[in-house]
C-alpha cells in the first residue's frame, strides 16, 4: 500500500531507506566503515579459539566492520551537486527545499515520524502540495537522477547534502553537517499543513518566535538562519511576495525573474543584514518577517551584529544551519556520521583481534563481549602494551640499567676501547 501510494506521488516513487540488501550489496562493495559490537561479540563467545601457549586459549575473534554505503555514495553525490550547481545556479532553492523538509519539525511530538523534520516526506504529494512550498517540485526535479544514481542515501540526507553544498559552493562557511537520516516511507507520514513560517502575519515577530521555539531554536538562531535570503529570490508566482523582475534578476542567471533580497543573490554572505539596515534600494525585498529581524529589540542586537560582522554571521549560521538540519531526523547509526573525517572512508575489512582469556569474574555467564573502541583500529600514536614495557625492562635491566634512567657508563672499558685503538692506528702508520 505505501509503495502504491509512493508510486502515485508527483515525482517520487518508492523512497524508503536503504534496505538491509541494499546495505549488504553496498557493503560488498567496500565503502563506509561501521562496527557491529554486538555481532562480532557473539560470535566470539559462541568459541572460535585456538590453543595458545602456557595452557591459555586465546579466542580468535573476526571483528567483521560493516561498510555502510552511505559515506562514499553521498560523498560522490556531493560532487554531482557541484556539478549541477555550476550549471543550473539552483543554489538558493536547494537551500530552501532542506529547510522546508526539516522546518516542519515539533519538538512537543516525541514520536517519529509525526514530530516531523528532516525526514525526506517532502518529496511526497501532499507536502509538496502544502502553500509553502510553492516551487519545490523543480528542486525534487534537479536532484531525483542523483537520488536514482545513488540509491543507498536517502532523500532525507540528499535533502540537507544538497542545500549544505550550495551554502558552501555559494561562499558560505564549512558547515558542521551530520549524515545517516532515515526516511519516511508513506505519504501518510507527512506532517500537517502550517508548520512553516508565513511571510507576512500580523505580528512578524511574535510569529517567527512561535514557528521557531516550536523547532527548539532560539532568537539568536532565527536571526542567523534568516540570513539565508542573502541568496535567491520570491517570486509572486510561487509564495505571492516579491516583483516580478528587478534589475538584479531580469537577466538570471538562471530562470529569469522575482525578487532578491540582495543584489548578489548567489553569492552567500552577510549583504542581507546590510542591505536591510541601510534600505538602500527599493529593487531589494524585505518580506515582513526579514524586518522584524530589524524591529525587535532582541533580535536587532543579532541582526546589527551579523551587518558589521561576517565572520560572526557565518559562524552562528553554520551552527544554526547544521542544527536545523538535524531537526526531527532519526539516524542510522544514532549518532549520525560525518562525511569530512576519514573514520568512514575505509574500506571494508576484517581484521582476527585475540581476545583475552577469559576471566573468573563472570559468574560463570561466559567472557563478556569487549565493547568496541573505535580508536583502537586508529593509526594514531599508540602506548605500548604492559607485556611490551614489561620485556624492555628486562633487556635494560640485563644489561644494568632502566628504561626511566640511562645505564651508567663503564668509564674503565671506554679508556680500554680508545687505548686500543689508538694502537692500532700507531702499528698502521709504522707500516
Ligand atoms: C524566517 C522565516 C522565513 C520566511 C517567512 C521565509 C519566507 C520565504 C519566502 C516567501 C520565500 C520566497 C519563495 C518563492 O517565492 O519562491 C523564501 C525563499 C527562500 N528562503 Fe525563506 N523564509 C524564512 C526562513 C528561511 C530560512 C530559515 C531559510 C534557510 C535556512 C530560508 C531560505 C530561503 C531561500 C534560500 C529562498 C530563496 C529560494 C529561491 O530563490 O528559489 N528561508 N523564503
Amino acid at each position: 500500500m505505501a509503495e502504491r501510494l509512493a508510486a502515485s506521488a508527483s515525482l517520487l516513487p518508492s523512497a524508503a531507506s536503504p534496505s538491509s540488501s541494499t546495505r549488504r550489496a553496498t557493503v560488498a562493495s567496500g565503502l563506509r566503515l561501521r562496527p557491529s559490537p554486538s555481532r562480532f561479540s557473539q560470535a566470539a563467545s559462541r568459541g572460535r579459539g585456538v590453543a595458545g601457549a602456557a595452557g591459555v586459549v586465546p579466542r580468535l575473534r573476526v571483528v567483521r566492520c560493516m561498510a555502510a554505503s552511505e559515506a562514499a555514495q553521498l560523498k560522490s553525490a556531493r560532487e554531482d551537486i557541484k556539478e549541477i550547481l555550476k550549471t543550473t545556479y539552483c543554489h538558493p532553492i536547494l537551500v530552501r527545499l532542506g529547510w522546508h523538509d526539516s522546518g516542519t519539525y515539533d519538538k512537543n511530538i516525541e514520536e517519529w515520524p509525526q514530530r516531523g523534520g528532516a525526514d525526506g516526506s517532502l518529496r511526497f504529494d501532499p507536502e509538496l502540495s502544502h502553500g509553502a512550498n510553492a516551487g519545490l517540485t523543480s528542486a525534487l526535479k534537479l536532484i531525483q537522477p542523483i537520488k536514482d544514481k545513488y540509491p543507498g542515501i536517502t532523500y532525507a540526507d540528499l535533502f540537507q547534502l544538497a542545500s549544505a553544498t550550495a551554502i558552501e559552493e555559494a561562499g558560505g562557511p564549512k558547515l558542521p553537517m551530520k549524515y545517516g537520516r532515515v526516511d519516511i516511507t508513506a505519504p501518510e507520514q507527512c506532517p500537517p499543513e502550517g508548520r512553516l513560517p508565513d511571510a507576512g502575519p500580523r505580528l512578524p515577530a511574535e510569529h517567527l518566535r512561535e514557528v521557531f521555539y516550536r523547532m527548539g531554536l532560539d532568537d539568536k538562531e532565527i536571526v542567523a538562519l534568516s540570513g539565508a535570503h542573502t541568496l535567491g529570490r520570491s517570486r509572486p508566482d510561487r509564495s505571492g511576495w516579491g516583483k516580478p523582475e528587478t534589475k538584479y534578476t531580469k537577466d538570471g542567471p538562471g530562470e529569469p525573474g522575482g525578487q532578491s533580497w540582495t543584489a548578489e543573490w548567489l553569492k552567500f554572505d552577510n549583504s542581507y543584514f546590510k542591505d536591510i539596515k541601510e534600505q538602500r534600494d527599493q529593487e531589494l525585498l524585505v518580506l515582513p518577517t526579514d524586518a522584524a529581524l530589524f524591529d525587535d529589540p532582541s533580535f536587532k542586537v543579532y541582526a546589527e551584529k551579523y551587518a558589521e560582522d561576517q565572520e560572526a554571521f557565518f559562524k552562528d549560521y553554520a551552527e544554526a544551519h547544521a542544527k536545523l538540519s538535524n531537526l526531527g531526523a532519526k539516524f542510522d547509526p544514532p549518532e549520525g556520521f560525518s562525511l569530512d573525517d576519514d573514520k568512514g572512508a575505509v574500506a571494508t575489512e576484517e581484521k582476527v583481534v585475540a581476545d583475552p582469556a577469559p576471566t573468573s569474574d563472570t559468574n560463570g555467564a561466559g567472557p563478556q563481549p569487549e565493547p568496541f573502541v573505535a580508536a583502537k583500529y586508529s593509526y594514531k600514536k599508540r602506548e605500548l602494551s604492559d607485556t611490551m614495557k614489561q620485556k624492555i625492562r628486562a633487556e635494560y635491566e640485563g644489561l644494568g640499567g632502566s628504561p626511566n634512567k640511562p645505564m651508567k657508563s663503564n668509564y674503565f672499558l671506554n679508556i680500554m676501547i680508545v687505548i686500543a685503538g689508538l694502537a692500532f692506528l700507531t702499528s698502521l702508520a709504522g707500516n
